[in-house]
């Protein structure tokens, strides 16, 4: 996994100040001694996201995400650890040694990066039988669909010839392992025929993430066959829900909206007439991940979805998911085409332009396909629908706006402003009676979690307290332990803080590499961030000393509980502690 050695890390760590690296991607503001801005890792539009200068350090007080500057660039950008070092020595302006790592290292060198790199090869070798004889089918269909070979070229269509192994044996020649060729997806296995090809006979689309990295592939038959479309199955790499098609390019489209569709056409028609902002999802539901992803670049979603009942539904179901991300949706009504490589090859760029000025806003669209629930004859029917209208006027927040939709639904049904009012009022008050009933959690567990919180709690605080300043961790490992600490993640921290200290120097950040998993590394910056209440001289000593007292206690508490009955040294030892305690003046001088 690492190919750079520890110094190097570290070098380029410190030329990457965490604050100038997160600032790169969203607006940070100054809050007291910390950053904060809106977290992009969940959907938010509150700030947070906390950034911790003096630590070096990350971590959001809503979903949890966190971690150091290698960590949110990997996050951020997709990235393995050795591409996030690229990026951020590039950043800094640092060479890297081209080749820092072993042919062994290199070999084992993770999963992901192994199935990126067969990805890429696969990707080529696609390409380039497009452009031979043998994939000429290919090449007349792609152009048959009005397909420039500019167009072709930019999303770097391909050809997976008539045989079911070609790239199998193509592969192999270059000495990858069976298991890998598996893992990377391209390949399916089964008892009578071996390993083969997943795609044979189709036309391909590589399917890149945001850093034009190839994750994955789609196929489409030449024709009517069935099925129309193959993926790539999930692997290590190709995450369906957090990837959207065309993302690479229409990210850097400068456009003042995006535009999503439903297919791979789709994409490369919008693309091939300039709207290079369109993107579509990966052949599944759109998920709330790409709406918070879609949100780092815009604030307006233009969905061109098919304009049968299955798109209609496909609307109806990501509406309320970009709106939870703060994105404002309109629709574009296509008809009487199908979808917009339809409308593009029978009306031209123009006209779509024109549509898109005319989309309808997404609350418009809603109650439009809401309407046909209804029967406005029938008196009781079109109450109910108005009930449900002024369910969804109450989603806007009261004020200017709520009261602009609710004047423009008025006119829209003939209604007087007065009535609805009345109504959306009538349907608030209702709404907000019935979440005021909650149920509170059975007492006893309360107060156990209660105390467990607080032993955990103080351990925290004591960490942050000993990664905060030299001087204080010195005098705090006089009268605290790293195995005092119950918390495996805390005594962990605590173990590696003090390593480095006896190195010389504290570097919070760098105790990351230790945690590799993604809940155990949200822990850690939790705990790093947590804020150590500033107080006067006096009062902050005095709280650090029950801390410190806390920590003890618990941790005989807990020796305690999980000593051996009749283990007579160790509670000889666990009261002499006890003792020690009692008597213990803890001073910081
Ligand atoms: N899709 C799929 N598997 C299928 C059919 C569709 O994964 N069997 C996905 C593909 O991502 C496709 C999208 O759903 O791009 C939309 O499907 P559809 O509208 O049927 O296809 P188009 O994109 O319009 O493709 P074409 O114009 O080539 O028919
Ligand atoms: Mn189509």
């Amino acid at each position: 996994m690492k190919y750079y050695s520890q110094e190097l890390v570290e070098e380029i760590r410190s030329r990457s100040d965490i604050v100038d690296v997160i600032s790169g991607y969203i607006r940070l503001q100054r809050k007291g001694s910390n950053y904060v801005g809106v977290c992009p890792f969940h959907n938010d539009r509150n700030p947070s996201m906390s950034v911790n200068q003096p630590r070096q350090i990350y971590h959001c007080f809503s979903c949890g995400a966190g971690g150091d500057v290698f960590k949110f660039v990997m996050d951020y950008e997709g990235l393995t650890f050795p591409e996030a070092m690229r990026t951020l020595a590039d950043r800094a302006g640092v060479e890297l040694p081209r080749q820092e790592y072993s042919e062994e290292a290199k070999q084992q060198a993770d999963l992901k990066a192994q199935i990126l790199e067969l990805n890429r090869l696969a990707a080529k070798y696609y390409y380039y039988m497009l452009r031979q004889p043998a994939g000429k089918q290919g090449w007349d269909y792609l152009t048959g669909r009005s397909l420039s070979a500019d167009t072709i070229k930019r999303f770097g269509l391909g050809y997976a010839s008539k045989y079911s192994n070609d790239l199998y044996q193509y592969l192999k020649s270059k000495g990858y392992s069976d298991q890998l060729l598996k893992e990377s997806g391209l390949m399916q296995a089964d008892e009578k025929r071996g390993m083969y090809d997943k795609f044979w006979n189709r036309v391909i689309f590589p399917i890149m993430d945001a850093n034009s990295r190839v994750i994955g592939f789609g196929g489409r038959v030449m024709g009517d066959g069935k099925p129309k479309y193959l993926n790539s199955p999930e692997t290590r790499v190709f995450d369906k829900s957090r990837n959207l098609y065309g993302l690479n390019f229409a990210r850097r489209s400068r456009k003042p909206n995006m535009i999503l569709c439903e297919g791979y056409m789709d994409v490369i028609a919008m693309h091939q007439a300039g709207f290079t902002q369109a993107v579509a999802s990966l052949g599944t539901a759109f998920t709330q991940q790409q709406s918070v992803i879609l949100k780092r670049y815009t604030n307006e979603v233009i969905l061109t979805y098919d304009s049968d009942e299955a798109g209609v539904r496909a609307a109806m179901r990501a509406i309320p998911i970009l709106k939870e991300a703060g994105l404002t949706a309109r629709i574009l009504r296509m008809e009487p085409y199908k979808d917009p490589d339809e409308f593009i090859k029978a009306e031209g760029a123009e006209e779509f332009q024109k549509r898109m000025e005319q989309a309808e806003s997404s609350f418009f669209f809603e109650l439009r396909i809401l309407e046909r629930q209804y029967d406005f004859r029938e008196p009781e029917s079109k109450t109910a629908f108005f009930r449900e209208v002024s369910r969804k006027l109450l989603e806007f927040e009261a004020g200017i706006e709520r009261n602009n939709y609710i004047e423009a639904v008025a006119d829209k049904y003939h209604l007087t402003y007065d009535q609805l009012f009345k109504m959306v009022s009538q349907t608030g008050k209702k709404l907000g009676d019935i979440q005021k009933v909650h149920k509170p959690a059975p007492l006893a567990k309360q107060r156990r979690k209660k105390a467990e919180d607080g032993s955990l709690r103080s351990q925290r605080l004591l960490i942050a307290w000993m990664s905060s300043d030299e001087k204080l961790f010195a005098n705090i490992v006089r009268y605290v332990e790293p195995e005092e600490f119950t918390d495996p993640i805390c005594r962990k921290a605590a173990e590696l803080l003090m390593e480095q200290w006896k190195g010389g120097r504290l570097n919070p950040a760098s105790l990351f590499q230790y945690f590799t998993d993604e809940e155990e590394q949200k822990k850690v910056s939790a705990m790093f961030s947590d804020t150590i209440p500033t107080l006067s001289g006096r009062e902050e000593e005095k709280a650090l000393q029950e801390t410190i007292l806390r920590v003890k206690q618990n941790s005989i508490a807990w020796q305690t509980e999980h000593m051996e009955p009749g283990d007579m040294e160790k509670l000889q030892k666990i009261v002499q502690k006890r003792r020690e305690i009692e008597k213990l003046h803890i001073s910081l001088d």
